[in-house]
């Protein structure tokens, strides 16, 4: 399973590949607004210092909605870096941009995805990467990882290559289930990937061997 961080914050992207378990970064406009990075300029900056932190794929959203500027704005983003996978809405001219990059050999990321047929749309269309929001489902009291185990069953049916990116990924349980569920990926942010550490059990018992070690050695 892939551990993608959900981010545009540099730090948290930093430290979560310096723990060496890092796989890739999403982002989104929102995601960039948080951080202030805002301006054409500024953002592709922001990208390329994203790709210069991690190895792994970086998504880059396009704000265009239709066809031609979607493949205008993904081509530039493409051309930015080797890391870069272009992210794409899922709505009739995202999919046709979708097609349009797989069959040049471009990588996306198609997002925005809410229901089993969506996903098997963006599958059709050669994405390489399908991100269903399963938090934004929970949050509206719709079982989110249900939508994960469907579109695993479907891709599974026929042989899909598009890889399952779990995304609105909220703590660690989520990534734990989709983890048992099989999505190929999880984007979270940095908490859902550090929780995974946690264990009191750890604490105690490495007390206890630092504490006789010391007695021992004392
Ligand atoms: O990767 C999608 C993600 O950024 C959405 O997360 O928490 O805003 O639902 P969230």
């Amino acid at each position: 399973m892939k551990f993608f961080i959900d981010t545009a914050n540099l730090e948290d992207i930093a430290e979560a590949q310096a723990l060496g378990v890092l796989d890739g970064v999403t982002t989104n406009p929102s995601l960039m607004a948080k951080e202030g990075i805002t301006g054409e300029d500024n953002i592709i900056n922001h990208y390329k210092k994203i790709c210069d932190i991690v190895e792994g794929d970086v998504s880059a959203e396009v704000i265009s909605t239709d066809f031609e500027g979607m493949v205008k704005e993904g081509e530039a983003l493409a051309a930015l870096h080797p890391q870069i996978v272009v992210k794409l809405p899922l709505i009739a001219d995202g999919i046709k941009a979708c097609k349009y990059f797989s069959d040049k050999g471009i990588r996306t990321n198609v997002t925005l995805v809410f229901s089993a047929g969506q996903a098997l749309l963006a599958a059709k269309a050669g994405a390489t990467y399908v991100s269903p929001f399963l938090g934004r489902l929970d949050d509206i009291s719709t079982d989110g990882l249900n939508l994960i185990a469907e579109i695993r069953q479907i891709y599974d049916n026929y042989g899909f290559n598009t890889q399952i990116l779990a995304a609105s990924i909220r703590h660690t349980m989520h990534v734990i289930d989709c983890a048992k569920i099989g999505s190929d990926v999880m984007t979270g942010p940095l908490s859902s990937i550090k929780g995974l550490l946690k264990h009191p059990l750890t604490d105690i018992g490495l007390a206890k061997f630092l504490e006789d070690y010391k007695k021992g050695n004392s």
